[in-house]
């Protein structure tokens, strides 16, 4: 996922580059003759190369720092910062993060290296098979996980959680929290660009349900396809993915690609409610699910992060699922809502009103130092790497002053996803029967792992899979 992502936006960035080819080459020019400046600022051991007025012109700066650094005799006076999953696919890269510059890399050969002060784990590739042992005091690690629960579980319980210095991951709890990962700004929020008015819609349910669902990943540990295979019992619902199918798209928009595809969205907008429920059910697990129906103008109804109330646009812009008792009091609170249309755009009195009132959502949306799809931002790794970057530093000044390194943990318990949970009424379906099967089960099993993993860190010495495996069986 973020590795496409990643992709497109690279992708976005060349065009970008190539249509600024001119400006860059000018600026390269002009900078050339700083070069003296530059030579003295990499000699020296201190942190902040450039000068305060120069740092607008940050985005010309990385790449003229690439440039410059010789990687063997500059790398031993910055920190090395080795991401252990080759997440970036980078052998090595001097980056500036604000006054700091630290050396990123994914060539393992810098494990022993006495500049390597951080080893960066992308959650779903962190794997037992090799770590970082033995841990020095001086290695800080650091947790990059913005993935629900269902790509690697035994991240997900204390005693692994709490391995880690640095977090980045969807909880609020985290050091670099990503709880809008999915949300590109409040802008698009407010938008009224795909918004159908009412009276269309009205007319639309001639031949359409009252909600949509579309989803492909089947029967995942929140066992959604149980609830809504229910529903659909008392009240219609048009299904277009592979899950609970009931209607066909469009042949061009049948793949996973085209979910962000303008006549798909298109599409979704025709309806009153969409049912926007998450894999797993995690605090602060929040997809697209949740904000495409918000920017649409299509009430959500959803199923996923208990706190959700929390991230909503206003107190009355989404149906909770938690709300009903069974879904047929659900179906029944729709049926109310699509006959009554003031009652119906009570929930899209914000949208209309382009006034969204929830104070947390909009700080965090400001607040936060990076962006979504967004090629004038630094993206969330961008942000992450800095930001150890800038711990990694601080202790460095710290133990040149002689004071104490200050101490960073991930918060106990910060990523929290409770044991999957069937519906009560769905024994005998197939999401019923994949969650006895495999997501309880892996559940329990992840518990083990981490009680294992955490065991055989902490005696800090490298250790082997079948080490591993035999303590997790012995639990
Ligand atoms: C990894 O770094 C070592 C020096 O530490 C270098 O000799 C080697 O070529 C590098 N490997 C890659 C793939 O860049
Ligand atoms: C939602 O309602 C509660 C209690 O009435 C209020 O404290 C809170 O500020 C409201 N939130 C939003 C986003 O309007
Ligand atoms: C990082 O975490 C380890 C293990 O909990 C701890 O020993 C070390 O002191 C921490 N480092 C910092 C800088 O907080
Ligand atoms: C740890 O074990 C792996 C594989 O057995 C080996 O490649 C690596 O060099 C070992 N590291 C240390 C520090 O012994």
């Amino acid at each position: 996922m973020i590795r496409m992502r990643r992709k497109i936006l690279w992708a976005s960035c060349f065009c970008f580059a190539a249509a600024f080819f001119l400006v860059l080459t000018l600026q390269v020019i002009t900078e050339l003759g700083n070069s003296e400046n530059k030579v003295s600022v990499i000699s020296s051991l201190h942190s902040s190369p450039l000068k305060p007025g120069e740092r607008h012109s940050f985005q010309f700066k990385k790449q003229e720092l690439h440039s410059s650094f010789k990687t063997e005799s500059d790398v031993n006076r910055y920190p090395v910062l080795l991401w252990w999953s080759p997440l970036t696919g980078e052998t090595g890269r001097f980056s500036q993060c604000g006054e700091d510059v630290c050396f990123f890399t994914i060539n393992k050969t810098y494990q022993h290296n006495q500049m390597t002060r951080a080893f960066l784990f992308y959650g779903t590739d962190f794997s037992i098979d090799s770590l970082p042992l033995p841990r020095k005091e001086y290695h800080d690690w650091a947790l990059f996980h913005e993935e629900s629960p269902k790509n690697n579980y035994k991240l997900f319980h204390e005693a692994t959680i709490t391995l880690f210095n640095h977090t980045a991951t969807f909880s609020r709890h985290s050091h670099l929290p990503l709880t809008t990962q999915y949300l590109e700004g409040v802008e698009v929020l407010k938008s009224s660009r795909f918004m159908i008015p009412l009276q269309m819609k009205n007319s639309l349910r001639k031949r359409l349900a009252p909600l949509v669902y579309v989803q492909s990943d089947c029967n995942p540990p929140s066992d959604r396809d149980s609830y809504v295979r229910e529903l659909m019992c008392h009240i219609e619902v048009d299904s277009y993915g592979e899950c609970l199918h009931n209607k066909d798209l469009p042949q061009h928009l049948r793949n996973p690609a085209a979910m962000d595809d303008g006549n798909f969205l298109k599409i979704l907008a025709q309806y009153k409610f969409v049912l926007a429920f998450e894999n797993a059910i995690c605090e602060d697990y929040i997809t697209e699910k949740l904000w495409r129906p918000l920017k649409l103008g299509v009430v959500p109804v959803y199923f996923g992060s208990p706190s959700i109330v929390d991230w909503l646009p206003s107190n009355k812009s989404a149906i909770l699922v938690s709300s009903f008792s069974h879904p047929r009091d659900l179906a029944h609170y729709i049926k109310t809502l699509d006959r009554d249309d003031e009652e119906y755009e009570s929930y899209l009195q914000w949208k209309l009103k382009g006034d969204i009132s929830n104070p947390r959502l909009l700080r965090a949306m400001k607040e936060r130092k990076w962006g979504v799809q967004d090629i004038t931002q630094d993206n969330y790794i961008d942000t992450f790497e800095c930001m150890v970057c800038n711990r990694v530093w601080e202790n460095i000044r710290r133990k040149e002053k002689g004071w104490l390194p200050q101490r960073w943990e991930a918060q106990v318990n910060h990523l929290s996803c409770p044991k999957p949970e069937a519906f009560w009424f769905s024994s005998s379906n197939p999401g019923w029967i994949s969650l006895q099967k495999m997501w309880i089960p892996s559940f329990e099993q992840s518990k083990k792992e981490a009680w294992a993993l955490r065991h055989l860190v902490e005696r800090n010495k490298n250790f082997t899979a079948e080490e591993f495996w035999m303590l997790v069986f012995k639990e």
